[in-house]
């Protein structure tokens, strides 16, 4: 039994197996590795890949952490709140494209009250009642979690961004905390919201024993969504001078996810295809299942700067989306008109 056999079986290795397989150069193990994780993508998906259209609402945010663009401390940064008819417009365009999820995305931006997201939900649901939509506003209270499931969001995605506090608190000012940012995702599980939680790769200061941990927090989570990508400077923060995460120590990480968790929503995020120009198609190879192309409108997109765009903005979402579809098509896979929720069992035959 290989460590792909083990995993595969027990759904989790020892902190030692787990490094040995994101290093291995034994290229038949490594093959082993992508080819499992496609088939299990396979079995569980077949060959459509789900859409999310991302809504970057605000890029303004009250947060400090290390490696964000979005930090306060970012005098830099241009700051802006979309109107709420151009986030309505976000929805219209994205819904006549197909896609029956949107992302409301933004900093953690005090001025969306949850009075304030609430009517932003409820309208979104009015227009679009066969649209699913995910939140990424980051950590609220309880009572906030509550009101905007009540208004009608669906899912809620929060990185938990390292596993490991001493890690933790590397990445963030001295108050933020590990376990609050827990406390947030199991709030959020016990609402009943489909939840998504990730982590950076190849982040500052960032050890193998790490990732690991990452694993083992989200075995325990067992979130029904899980967002990776390379960790991707941006120039106006401390981390400036830090090296990016590398594609293939990503690539990694999202089969070994896919093989530990067959139904998750794993999608391939926007920052692998910054690294690579087929990053994305990449990831998809390696088992996630999901992509979430930009709805933003490109003047708002340049804004948006969690991380240094090192090919720039992506094109017009229809030069993005011909793209994505023609690198699919290639490996026979396609996008699909679907809100994609998360299926936890195999759907048994009656
Ligand atoms: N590189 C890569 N990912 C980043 N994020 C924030 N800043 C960066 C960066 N410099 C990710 C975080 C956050 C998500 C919205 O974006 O993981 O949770």
């Amino acid at each position: 039994m290989d460590l792909i056999d083990k995993l595969q079986t027990e759904g989790i290795l020892t902190e030692d197996e787990f490094c040995r397989l994101l290093w291995t150069e034994d290229a038949a193990l490594r093959a082993k590795l992508f080819m499992t994780a496609q088939q299990i993508a396979l079995a569980s998906f077949g060959k459509q890949i789900y859409i999310r259209g991302l809504i970057e609402f605000t890029n303004y945010c009250w947060r400090d952490c290390f490696y964000c663009g979005l930090r306060c401390a970012n005098k830099k940064l241009e700051r802006y709140r979309m109107p709420n008819e151009v986030i309505l417009d976000c929805c219209k365009t994205g819904y006549n494209m197909g896609f029956r999820t949107f992302v409301l995305q933004g900093g953690e931006d005090r001025y969306y009250t949850d009075e304030v997201m609430c009517g932003i939900i409820r309208a979104i649901k009015h227009l679009y009642p066969d649209c699913a939509i995910t939140l990424s506003l980051g950590e609220r209270s309880l009572r906030s979690y509550k009101e905007l499931f009540a208004a009608g969001a669906d899912r809620y995605l929060l990185r938990h961004e390292t596993a490991d506090s001493l890690h933790y608190s590397r990445l963030h000012p001295p108050s933020y905390s590990l376990a609050v940012r827990k406390d947030c995702l199991y709030d959020l599980q016990s609402i009943g919201y489909q939840v998504g939680s990730g982590f950076m790769v190849g982040s500052p200061y960032q050890l193998t024993e790490y990732l690991s941990k990452d694993f083992e927090f989200l075995r325990k989570l067992h979130p029904a969504m899980i967002g990776i990508g390379p960790f991707i400077p941006n120039k106006d923060t401390p981390f400036r001078h830090q090296k990016a995460g590398s594609l293939e120590l990503t690539l990694r990480c999202i089969a070994i996810l896919r093989i530990m968790f067959p139904h998750a929503n794993i999608p391939s995020t926007t920052a692998l295809g910054t690294l690579h120009p087929e990053g994305r198609l990449h990831g998809i190879l390696a088992g996630a299942n999901v992509l979430m192309p930009n709805l933003s409108p490109i003047e708002v997109q340049q804004h948006y700067t969690l991380y240094d765009r090192i090919g720039g903005v992506d094109g017009s979402l229809a030069e993005n989306m011909e793209l994505l579809g023609n690198q699919l098509a290639a490996h026979g896979y396609a996008m699909v008109v679907d809100r994609g929720d998360y299926v936890p069992e195999p759907k048994k035959e009656l």
